[in-house]
């Protein structure tokens, strides 16, 4: 708050000060003026102005003559204006321009003109069309162009004079079909999410020999296109119609380590160890009713949540060494073998939440960190089925149809830092009150939730009801051993590592 009161203070003098800054504008140092709720470009801007900014105003029209003497600009960005037209030539006579942003105008066209130096072009959410190839000629050093939320329908090679172009990002549009090929030999990303493609031709692709991360999210695909670049490294087909997938067709892809196919149809992905530097797959929301023969032998992170899986045999993930994360809630999985995931020794993330489990799948990975079990049918906690759990800090069981707890099977955790009970029908008798003291003295931060037998604690918080300790207080004589645990594990707390929650947007938290 204080800093925020001084750089306004600070912003003020400047204003102030600099008697060349014009009115609903800020400069600073850098020659850069900031300008908001205009209702023309100011003609006062000083000629050595290198960006201008400008915000939320009102201007329809964008002449020639209201850019012509700010020779010295690099940045023009023009946000959220109500700008439907630029005037022919506009920009032209700008030779040292690198940016142009004109974004949330109404534009229906791309500016003529542009200076062939401008190395960034940014003309998202407008009302652009059509594009032709003359809106680009000449922009050799175009590196970043973004289109994204227009109206355009159709792609032809209109970018062949964009030499340069590193970026291409055209979500959000009704594009229906691309014709090739697209002659942009240092093209790194390209985005089409969120239009009507129905079909890539393999043309497409032939002069994208640099092409890393494309994405055809959110459209109308009922096939992974042919012919890709071997150059790729991410793909994204989410949000299709994909019902196979043809792994042979994507076996050329080498360096492919991302592999995105959530929310498509796919009811098996047989082939998928074609892929064999895939680290990423994504499945999940599909039809999928059974794990592949093989998976990708590099995996990390596997997704499978919501599709039909009903069993996870001791055959299924024996190849995944490097497995970290795995998905797998939101099935049917009734069987879960002994032993399933052994050999995945860097699993630290299992998901198996919204499931039919009956009881905790036995010898689990020693080195889970988190395992969510909340909404399946386990009515039970047994000491060998979490004795090897010693790095497990998050443990999710809410929702079940546990009673009891074994106090052997909560000792043997030392790590566990939150624990997820509540949603379970708890039978609160003073030896689950002890279970409590035991937590507490670890210091486990718990969710207990309520008694649902004897009747007369129903409705009370195990965790917290003062009338059940009373109620128990004799049965406790374990408080003091429990005080005595909790110096014990003190050391052990400094050497607790951080959850790695990077590239999981998983949340335990959710009801
Ligand atoms: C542009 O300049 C013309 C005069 O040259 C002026 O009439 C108009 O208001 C200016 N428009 C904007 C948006 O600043
Ligand atoms: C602006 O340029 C386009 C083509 O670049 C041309 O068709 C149009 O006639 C021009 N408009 C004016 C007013 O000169
Ligand atoms: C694959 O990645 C490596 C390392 O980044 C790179 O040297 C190689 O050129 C890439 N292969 C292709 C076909 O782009
Ligand atoms: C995996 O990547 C390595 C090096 O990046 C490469 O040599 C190898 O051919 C790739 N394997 C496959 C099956 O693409
Ligand atoms: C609760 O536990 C007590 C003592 O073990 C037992 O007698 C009783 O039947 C249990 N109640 C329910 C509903 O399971």
């Amino acid at each position: 708050m204080h800093l925020l009161y001084v750089f306004l203070a600070l912003l003020s003098l400047s204003d102030g000060f600099d008697p060349n800054c014009p009115g609903r504008c800020s400069c600073d140092y850098v020659q850069s003026v900031q300008c908001y709720r205009l209702t023309e470009v100011p003609s006062a801007i000083p000629p050595t102005t290198k960006k201008l900014y400008i915000s939320h105003s009102k201007i329809q029209h964008l002449q020639l003559s209201n850019l012509t003497r700010m020779l010295a600009l690099e940045d023009f960005i023009l946000l959220a204006s109500g700008t439907e037209s630029v005037e022919n030539d506009t920009f032209k006579a700008l030779g040292t321009l690198k940016t142009l942003e004109l974004w949330k105008n109404k534009l229906r066209r791309v500016p003529s003109a542009l200076p062939a130096s401008l190395e960034v072009l940014k003309l998202n959410d407008n009302s652009i069309y059509v594009l032709h190839g003359s809106d680009f000629e000449g922009l050799k050093k175009l590196k970043i162009l973004e289109l994204k939320n227009n109206l355009i329908s159709s792609l032809s090679d209109i970018f062949s004079s964009l030499a340069s172009l590193q970026s291409l990002m055209l979500d959000g549009n009704n594009i229906e079909t691309v014709a090739g090929p697209l002659a942009l030999p240092h093209l790194k990303h390209m985005s089409m999410e969120n239009n009507k493609l129905h079909l890539i031709p393999a043309i497409f692709f032939t002069s994208l020999q640099s092409l890393q991360f494309l994405s055809f999210s959110g459209n109308l695909l009922t096939r992974i296109p042919i012919n890709l670049p071997k150059s790729l490294v991410s793909l994204k087909m989410e949000r299709n119609q994909l019902k196979v997938v043809r792994f042979r067709d994507m076996k050329h892809l080498e360096n492919l380590s991302h592999l995105y196919l959530s929310e498509n149809s796919l009811s098996s992905i047989e082939g998928a160890q074609l892929l064999a530097n895939l680290t990423t797959l994504e499945l999940s929301h599909n039809q999928l009713q059974m794990l592949p023969l093989r998976f990708p032998a590099r995996l990390q992170k596997l997704d499978i949540s919501n599709n039909l899986i009903q069993r996870v045999t001791v055959q299924d993930f024996q190849d995944l060494r490097d497995l970290k994360h795995l998905f797998l809630d939101n099935n049917i999985v009734s069987l879960f073998e002994a032993g399933a995931l052994q050999r995945c020794s860097q699993l630290s993330n299992l998901a198996l939440e919204q499931n039919l489990l009956l009881s905790i799948p036995l010898r689990l990975p020693g080195t889970l960190a988190r395992l969510d079990l909340k909404g399946n049918a386990i009515r039970d906690i047994a000491e060998r089925e979490l004795k090897d759990l010693k790095q497990l800090q998050v443990l999710n069981l809410r929702n079940n149809k546990i009673s009891a707890l074994d106090l052997k099977a909560l000792e043997g955790l030392p790590r566990l830092r939150h624990l997820y009970l509540d949603g379970n029908p708890w039978n609160c008798t003073c030896s689950l009150l002890r279970a409590r003291e035991v937590l507490k003295a670890k210091g486990t931060d718990v969710r207990g939730g309520q008694c649902a037998a004897p009747a007369e604690r129903q409705g009370e918080s195990w965790m917290s009801s003062k009338k059940i300790m009373r109620q128990c207080e004799h049965h406790l004589h374990l408080t003091e051993k429990s005080k005595e645990t909790k110096k014990k594990s003190k050391p052990e707390e400094h050497s607790t590592i951080r959850i790695n929650v990077d590239d999981d947007y998983y949340d335990y938290e959710i009801d």
